[in-house]
């Protein structure tokens, strides 16, 4: 494949307001549009705020909207792309904009404090803890999250909602509390956390209608809905509708 010139749409801008600028910047072979954005930086557009870092996939730093999609830059490979067709980058809509391409994410640093970290057995000692290769196997892969953000960003429910952004976790962090009570060794229940009651009454996930758009757009490819979120989902209703925590509750309250 030959150089050859595409054209960019790129949104330039602050808190206050902003606008997509034209831009028509050389493409080589084997080039992402993180490359074509820095090209950009270095030739037209010097004060063009960018966030990025290992340009691998890994920090997930580089999140914004190409073509209105949620995707990472780095990841994204100018081949996709027709050479006649325009490629507009803006910021991620869900969050708002700190400058150009860069966006403000302390919602979700926010939303992660909100869960409570594992809480290991007490009795017993690091080095002592023993799971099945399953159990290990299921946390895994939500391990592999770069907190890129963009299933937070794509999800419906905060993306044109602001006022939800209160109540609901995001599909980032209802995989956390899905992840940990999973957990065959977190030892929260002992210590009267209760993480289906709180994926319910404080993460939001009622809200959640599974419509699987944060599954699509995730760059490691986890299975966000179908293995964190509706099984949350089916334990927490089995809770609620459990006739001993019936029972259990009936008698509290009298
Ligand atoms: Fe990104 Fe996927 Fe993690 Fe969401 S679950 S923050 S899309 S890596
Ligand atoms: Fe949102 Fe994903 Fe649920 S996109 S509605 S969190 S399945
Ligand atoms: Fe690290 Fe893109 S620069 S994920």
């Amino acid at each position: 494949m030959s150089s050859y010139d595409a054209h960019f749409r790129v949104w330039r801008g602050d808190a206050t307001g902003g606008g997509l600028g034209d831009f028509t910047v050389e493409v080589n072979e084997g080039e992402v549009v993180l490359d074509i954005i820095h090209r950009l930086q270095a030739t037209q557009a010097p004060d063009l705020a960018v966030r990025w870092n290992c340009k691998a996939g890994k920090c997930g730093s580089c999140s914004a909207e190409i073509n209105g999609r949620p995707r990472l830059m780095c990841m994204t490979r100018m081949s996709v792309f027709d050479r006649a067709e325009t490629v507009t980058v803006t910021p991620m809509r869900a969050f708002p904009v700190v400058r150009d391409l860069v966006t403000d994410v302390s919602f979700n640093y926010a939303k992660a404090r909100e869960v409570p970290a594992f809480i290991p057995p007490a009795d017993l000692k690091p080095g002592e803890y023993r799971m099945q290769q399953e159990d290990v196997g299921r946390a895994q892969e939500f391990r592999k999250c770069i907190e890129c953000f963009l299933c937070q960003d794509t999800c419906h429910v905060v993306r044109d909602h602001e006022e939800n952004k209160e109540a609901f976790a995001g599909p980032r962090f209802l995989m956390r509390v899905a992840e940990l009570d999973m957990h065959p060794l977190d030892a929260a229940a002992d210590e009267g956390l209760d993480r289906k009651r709180a994926a319910q009454e404080e993460h939001g996930l009622g809200y959640c209608n599974i419509t699987k758009c944060c599954t699509e757009v995730c760059p490691e490819h986890i299975r966000i809905t179908d293995n964190a979120l509706i099984p949350l989902k089916e334990r927490a209703v089995d809770r609620k509708y459990d006739p001993l925590v019936w029972l259990g509750k009936t008698i509290r309250r009298r």
